[in-house]
């Protein structure tokens, strides 16, 4: 096992009726932003809770972030923090909300010029951030306890991440409650998005870190069990609360502890999303089990692992092909041709862009701008 840190500052207040509990977790005289995104909030419930427990406290209101949070909308959000002179910002959605609700946390106290160096530094001038909580509507992206967050420019169609100690929510109220107004599709994504979490974590080489090994093929497992179930039935308590649990497992700093890490299907996927506008976890199911065909001899002692004890196969493309019927069985397209993508035309414009920026990918640095043209060539 390599050396690590393990540091995860954010509280986790789980379960049914659990929005109250703000209350007693935001600061009494904080000047709040409440920050939301399209609306959905506004039909469950949610927003009224949201209220409700705030009691008197001043809030400033910000409503809009979209799927995939732009920049431009950050900036605006940004202004309005700065006028009202907020202390405190309270994200109320999915992964979106909560990235934005980070990036314009970090963006208030940043000293620059620019806050778009933010991302492009992928978050090393953060010094310091405005304190966020979080009430997520959402299972997936494990935004709700980690300090990552990913933001889009929709002038330019740049999708970037970055990173920070000061970016973790000091909070985040999850009750699988609220996520019951979830359409399918995002159900489905939510599942998928967090399967890949554990994957780039886990399906790299053996580093003699069997804990690590056994917790992340227990999160997949347990995806495999509820995923299932809660997308068949979209109130069952049980099994979503499960899933919403096993997503933030997924991706809160627990299971990355000593081990090496791909995250190349994240980053070649934010580059589809970008160019092409598909959902997040959408890209995943294509680009995944291609990285894993193209770097077969690397991963194959993993594949064999993960094959053996989660599907009962023996060969590393056994576990490929059982890993895309998986993601098929929840009705997730795994190919470019599904949303009528020219595959050539993909490769071409994400090793430009990659070779602009001098990307190299993977657990071994090894994929670079060809590599991943290659792979998405695969993805067709
Ligand atoms: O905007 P509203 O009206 O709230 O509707 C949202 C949105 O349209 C809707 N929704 C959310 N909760 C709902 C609901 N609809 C009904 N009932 C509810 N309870 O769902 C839609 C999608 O929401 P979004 O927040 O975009 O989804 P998700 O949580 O999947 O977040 C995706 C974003 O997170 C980034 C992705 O790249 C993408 O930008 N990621 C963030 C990560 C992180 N911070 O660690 C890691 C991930 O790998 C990922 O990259
Ligand atoms: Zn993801």
């Amino acid at each position: 096992m390599q050396n690590f840190v393990f540091k995860n500052p954010t509280e986790i207040i789980f379960g049914r009726g659990s929005i109250k509990n703000i209350s007693s977790r935001v600061p009494a005289d904080a000047t709040v932003l409440f920050l939301y995104g399209g609306g959905s909030i506004k039909k469950n419930g949610v927003y009224q809770q949201v209220f409700s427990a705030l009691g008197g406290r001043t809030i400033v209101e910000f409503g809009g972030i979209e799927a995939n949070p732009h920049y431009e909308t950050c900036l605006e959000a940004l202004k309005l923090v700065k006028e009202k002179k907020v202390d405190f910002i309270l994200a109320v959605g999915g992964g979106s909300v909560v990235d934005a609700g980070k990036f314009i946390g970090a963006a208030a106290r940043f000293g620059g010029s620019d806050p778009w160096e933010i991302l492009t530094s992928c978050g090393s001038v953060v010094k310091s951030a405005l304190p966020l909580g979080v009430v997520l509507t959402l299972p997936a992206t494990g935004s709700e306890s980690n300090g990552n967050s990913v933001v889009s420019r929709d002038a330019t169609k740049e999708k970037l991440f970055f990173g920070s100690e000061y970016s973790f929510p000091v909070f985040s109220v999850l009750d699988p409650e609220v996520t019951f107004s979830l359409p399918s599709r995002q159900v489905r994504n939510g599942i998928v998005d967090a399967y890949v979490h554990v994957m780039e974590q886990y399906m790299t080489f053996p580093a003699a870190a069997p804990l690590q090994d056994r917790f992340a093929e227990s999160i997949l497992q347990t995806l495999i069990d509820v995923g299932p179930v809660t997308l068949a039935k979209l109130d069952d308590y049980d099994s979503r609360a499960s899933f919403m649990w096993s997503a933030t497992l997924a991706l809160n700093n627990l299971i990355s502890c000593g081990v090496p890490q791909d995250w190349s299907t994240h980053m070649i996927g934010h580059e589809l999303t970008a160019f092409y506008g598909l959902a997040h976890a959408e890209t995943l199911a294509i680009v995944m089990p291609e990285v894993w065909k193209f770097k077969l001899a690397f991963k194959k002692a993993k594949l064999e692992q993960y094959g053996h004890r989660i599907w009962k196969v023996k060969s590393a493309t056994g576990a490929i092909t059982k890993t895309e019927t998986f993601f098929q069985s929840l009705g997730m397209p795994t190919h470019l041709k599904d949303y009528k993508i020219d595959a050539d035309e993909a490769a071409e414009k994400v090793r430009a862009r990659f070779a602009e920026r001098g990307v190299h990918l993977g657990e071994h640095g090894d994929i670079g701008p060809n590599e991943a043209a290659a792979i998405l060539r695969m993805c067709a």
